[in-house]
């Protein structure tokens, strides 16, 4: 049977993935995950919002022995989805090196390993972070790449460079990166969604811990020159990036022919501030949220919103949800954990 390893598979895009892959795919599905950001309980989940199958390894993808040694039990592997990093701008900027030696020595080894067995179709997660203070709003993918204001933006784009060489050396190896804006919400049903295995460092998580009295929010600067004050971010439903994914994958598989090396902006398109994005939440659930006004937060930009235009074009990939239908199902998720941990 044809099979496509995910990478990072019991993370929340990887998570949300396999369940599209799962449901509307015939590939068997090989998830690969360390649980260092995430938990088992992920797959369990999983299970329950699928019908069909699915194989797990329980490995580090810097493990470049027990990596190959734990997936030669595989073959016919027509694709691989490479989701696997840590990825938060505010932890990479505490801890570069942890940064620096887990997203880049993890993708060498997964390239090498596509390599080795001959694997055609690579997708990345990239991510906007790329893009750094970028002038050119909104961004398009040939907006040029300011310097990165992370160590987590830093190993994206380092990323997209050895991903481009090789696939210089290596020409029918096909590949999309994918550059996220900000993915948030969780899966309609409220059963699957974000699980920050510590305390969250992004938005939506923290508001609506906030909401259920688990957390508080600062907004990290509301002195910035935009509308309001606060920063703006491209908010992108979790569920509309996984569905780019199996858009991606068809992509590779029935257009082989097409660019060996293949970016694409995954966002809305509109920008949203931190207030407004207070604001809709405060709205879907009819309740005052509390926050406080804070210092601004190291590394962040002020302002980035994609030009999706290449992806709905190229892919065919049309986002489905607003920031209100993110806020409704990040906050039936929260509620959903809040029930789980009372029982
Ligand atoms: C968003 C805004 C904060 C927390 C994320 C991911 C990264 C990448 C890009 C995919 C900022 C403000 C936050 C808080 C706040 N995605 N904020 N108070 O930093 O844009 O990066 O999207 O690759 O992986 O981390 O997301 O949610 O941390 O911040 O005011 O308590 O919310 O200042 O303006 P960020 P975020």
């Amino acid at each position: 049977m044809e099979t496509i390893i995910v990478t990072g598979g019991a993370g929340y895009i990887g998570s949300h993935t396999i369940i599209e892959l799962l449901n509307k795919t015939i590939f068997q599905i090989v998830s690969i995950d360390n649980f260092s950001n995430s938990s088992p309980d992920s797959y369990s989940r999983i299970s329950a919002l699928t019908t069909r199958p699915f194989e797990t390894i329980q490995v580090d993808l810097c493990d470049h022995v027990l990596l190959n040694q734990k997936l030669s039990y595989y073959s016919n592997i027509i694709g691989i989805i490479h989701f696997a990093a840590f990825k938060s701008v505010s932890d990479s900027i505490s801890d570069p090196i942890k940064y620096y030696h887990n997203n880049i020595n993890s993708l060498n080894n997964i390239l090498d390993f596509a390599k080795q067995q001959n694997v055609l179709n690579f997708i990345f997660s990239s991510s906007c972070s790329v893009y750094g203070n970028s002038k050119d709003l909104p961004v398009t993918e040939n907006s040029p790449l300011q310097k990165a204001e992370s160590p987590y933006g830093h190993t994206k784009q380092i990323s997209e460079e050895i991903i481009s060489f090789f696939c210089k050396t290596n020409p029918s190896f096909k590949t999309v990166l994918l550059r996220y804006f900000n993915p948030v919400g969780a899966h309609p049903s409220g059963k699957n969604g974000e699980f920050p295995i510590n305390i969250p460092n992004n938005l939506v998580p923290i508001i609506t811990q906030t909401a259920i009295g688990k957390n508080s929010l600062t907004v990290f600067g509301n002195d910035y020159n935009t509308r309001d004050g606060s920063c703006i971010r491209d908010y992108i439903h979790v569920c509309d990036i996984a569905d780019a994914h199996l858009k991606a994958l068809n992509y590779l598989i029935q257009h082989h022919e097409k660019k060996q090396c293949s970016l694409f902006n995954l966002g809305t398109g509109n920008g949203v501030s931190v207030l407004e994005a207070i604001k809709s939440f405060e709205k879907i659930t009819n309740q005052k949220l509390h926050y406080k006004i804070g210092e601004r937060r190291t590394g962040d930009v002020i302002a980035i919103y994609a030009n999706n235009e290449l992806a709905k074009t190229e892919l065919n990939w049309i986002p489905q949800y607003n920031i209100d239908d993110m806020m409704l199902s990040a906050w039936k998720w929260e509620n959903h954990l809040e029930e789980q941990n009372t029982k």
